[in-house]
């Protein structure tokens, strides 16, 4: 076998990829790490979305791996280092799937500040309620984005056009930078931007730094009338805490796109009207699917056929 796939994956360029080599793919697979090890030992590439574990120890026992394909752009389920260290190639997808991330993070905001879900359970439940769901106006609110990458940028782009004022936190970018300028942030530290916001949305990858990062003591730090959204990883928001914290009142609501077990079972939060949740649906647009799943094709192909992959993972 050249290619496992290990989670359902599906478009033209998937179809074109199994046309030239010959790809076994099984959807289910990376519920069962075991039969996963004993399947991988024959094949040259993986290609994942985000719920195989790729672990060090998957990676050195496919004595025949070349390269890992991850259909999106995080690779918090794929131990790069591990991957290095064998010599296997890691390719990605570090910007096709942004423009429909940020999309979903402008339209859960709205969802939020508007009401706009539980307003359309109650009126198909029959009810006319219109008073219930007053919301509140993004216009000269103060949008605080957590980590300023790709789709943090392109949240404060769509944000700009409601007349939000910006505010961001992050530890890589130079405050003297011309991009803070060009898109109207203000650089703040993370204590500011908590206590500023009136939205708070997180853009940052899964690292041993972020875990967490939103806690009790964050919650506490928020405005009573903030909203949290996350369309990034849900291990940087403690859940338990973040129900607790809804519960009291100390911040008026959240929107999680991400959670910290996926599929997440039954939780707390599921009971509460200011939560808005979804699948981890972000990068499922028709259109960052086709880019994603091309991009990832294109570069499992190039390297089996000797040739170079555009995006690759450089670790370290
Ligand atoms: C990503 O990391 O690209 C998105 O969260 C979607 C995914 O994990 O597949």
């Amino acid at each position: 076998m050249d290619i496992l796939v290990s989670e359902r994956i599906t478009g033209p360029a998937m179809d074109a990829l199994q046309q030239q080599w010959d790809v076994v793919v099984d959807p289910e697979l990376w519920q069962s790490p075991g039969e996963l090890q004993r399947r991988l030992a024959d094949a040259r590439a993986l290609i994942v979305r985000n719920q195989t574990q790729v672990t060090g120890e998957l990676i050195a026992a496919a004595k025949g791996l070349e390269v890992i394909g991850r259909a999106g752009a995080g690779l918090d389920n794929i131990d790069t280092g591990a991957a290095a260290k064998a010599g296997v190639i890691v390719t990605y997808a570090p910007r096709e799937n942004s423009i429909s991330v940020a999309e979903l993070t402008v339209g859960l905001m709205l969802s939020l500040a508007r009401k706009i879900p539980a307003a359309h359970l109650d009126t198909r439940a029959g009810r006319w309620n219109r008073k219930t769901f007053t919301g509140t106006e993004l216009y000269r609110k103060t949008l605080g984005i957590v980590g300023l990458g790709r789709i943090g940028t392109m949240v404060a782009q769509r944000a700009a056009a409601f007349e939000m004022r910006l505010v961001g936190h992050d530890d890589f970018v130079d405050p003297e930078s011309e991009f803070l300028r060009e898109t109207g942030i203000e650089l703040v530290s993370l204590e500011e931007l908590l206590r500023e916001a009136d939205v708070v949305t997180a853009h940052v990858p899964l690292t041993e730094e972020t875990r967490g990062m939103f806690g009790e003591r964050s919650f506490r730090e928020m405005k009573s009338s903030a909203l949290l959204i996350n369309t990034s990883r849900g291990e940087i928001v403690d859940e338990s805490a973040l129900a607790i914290a809804l519960d009291r009142g100390e911040i008026a609501g959240a929107a999680l796109d991400v959670r910290s077990s996926e599929p997440p079972g039954r939780s707390p939060l599921d009971a509460l009207e200011n939560v808005v949740l979804t699948p981890h649906i972000a990068a499922f647009t028709h259109e960052a699917q086709e880019r994603v799943v091309a991009a990832v094709c294109r570069d499992v192909s190039a390297v089996l056929s000797g040739g170079r992959a555009v995006n690759v993972y450089q670790f370290g």
